[in-house]
């Protein structure tokens, strides 16, 4: 069937537009009096951003206590360092300000809090929490739809994983959107939520299920991505640009896209994030090498769901065209193609294999062996 039976759910309030944090204060007070406010490596504070949401915090009467300093891909270590200072500081609601790292951070760090467990026994699915601090996010990074989702991605370098942890209790409250916050984002980082938001929404396109609607939809989303990112790479300050590809983004990961599939493919993410534990790769730079490679890989498999997308995202007709054509669009925005335009040279390709297998690198509805994770490690060193 091409429309399979599926559950949604989406409780977050979404505010979007230029000088929407204004509201920020108001939202918060409605859970508390006490705030922890997470953000990272110091970009809010050069662009004024932190200024406005503490201006919006203490305008509320809000007390606040922050918490600076989590790293693009996140570590479990501030995870934990982050609750324990929520805990002693009996704090009430957490104000995330950042992009996927820090936001993804805070969800886990409001489940910890109010559950009492262990930050990485959360992510391991090793309890069961029931409750979680309310979070509100302010967005920095058009890129990950963790504003609007129930995923949260973190890693642990003594385990050696990067996994994802998917649960309602991640859900924000409220999440403020603001296109002007993210018109400081670097031309780098630009490119990888361009690159993120189409593998987000080429992830559902190749899970069980083909509803037409919602293939429609992927479509339009990605080409909205293709016609609005390349102007704004030119003009990184263009508000209106930016506006485009944030509310690109929230839609290629709030649920929409996974309307009547049963699930997504996320082999190509399984295999990203094993990359940007061994190099702390950016996570869009990491899924640009590795789509090109799996879909290498899946043309003998799946060649009518390539050539589908071929033909509707550049009209073209063969599923060597189709993977040609991204790799183009990927190459004419900057995104890295191959592991040797990220400096990793075919001596890591062992320590690559091995990482891989070790965590059963796999999608969900296209399950990989050893045997495609060595054609697809071999494919992205050249490709
Ligand atoms: O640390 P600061 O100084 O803030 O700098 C950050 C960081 O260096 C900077 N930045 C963010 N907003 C900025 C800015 N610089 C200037 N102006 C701004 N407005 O950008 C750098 C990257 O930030 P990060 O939060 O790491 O990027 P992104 O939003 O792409 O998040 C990536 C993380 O999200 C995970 C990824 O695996 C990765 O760990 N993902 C989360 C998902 C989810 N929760 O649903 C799904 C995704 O597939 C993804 O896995
Ligand atoms: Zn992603």
């Amino acid at each position: 069937m091409a429309i399979e039976n599926f559950t949604t759910y989406n409780p977050v309030k979404l505010h979007f537009g230029k000088g929407i944090v204004s509201g920020l204060g108001k939202s918060t007070a409605k859970y508390g009096k006490k705030v922890l406010l997470i953000y990272g490596k110091g970009s809010v504070k050069k662009y004024g951003y932190y200024n406005q949401v503490v201006e919006q915090l203490k305008s509320a009467g809000l007390e606040i206590v922050e918490y600076p300093g989590i790293k693009p891909n996140p570590v479990i270590e501030d995870v934990r360092m982050a609750t324990d200072l929520g805990r002693r500081e009996n704090i009430d609601v957490i104000v995330a300000l950042g992009g996927g790292s820090v936001i993804d951070s805070a969800k886990i760090i409001a489940i910890a809090m109010a559950s009492g467990y262990d930050g990485w026994d959360i992510m391991k699915y090793r309890v069961k929490p029931e409750n979680a601090i309310p979070l509100l996010c302010v967005l920095t990074l058009a890129a990950t739809g963790t504003e609007m989702n129930a995923g949260a991605v973190v890693q642990n370098h003594d385990t050696g994983e990067k996994i994802g942890f998917v649960n309602d209790l991640n859900f924000p409250k409220e999440s403020f959107l603001d296109p002007a916050f993210t018109a400081s984002v670097p031309k780098n980082y630009t490119v990888y939520g361009i690159v993120d938001l189409i593998a987000h929404a080429l992830e559902f396109y190749f899970g069980e299920g083909e509803p037409p609607v919602i293939d429609a939809i992927t479509f339009e989303i990605i080409k909205d991505a293709m016609h609005y990112g390349p102007g704004l790479l030119d003009n990184l300050e263009n508000i209106d640009l930016r506006a485009n590809i944030m509310l690109d983004a929230t839609l290629a990961l709030n649920g929409l896209t996974r309307y009547g599939k049963k699930n997504g493919d996320w082999g190509v993410h399984a295999i990203g994030h094993e990359l940007s534990l061994l190099y702390d790769m950016p996570h869009g730079a990491s899924l640009s090498i590795v789509y090109i490679a799996w879909l290498t890989l899946q043309k003998d498999r799946i060649p009518a769901r390539i050539q589908n997308l071929g033909n509707h995202l550049f009209g073209v007709d063969t599923v060597n065209e189709t993977i040609a054509a991204l790799k183009t669009f990927f190459q004419s925005i900057n995104a890295p193609v191959n592991l040797t335009d990220e400096g990793i040279g075919e001596d890591q390709k062992e320590i690559i294999i091995n990482q891989l297998n070790k965590n059963e690198a796999s999608g969900m509805h296209h399950q990989l062996n050893d045997e495609d994770r060595l054609e697809i490690v071999n494919t992205m060193f050249y490709q």
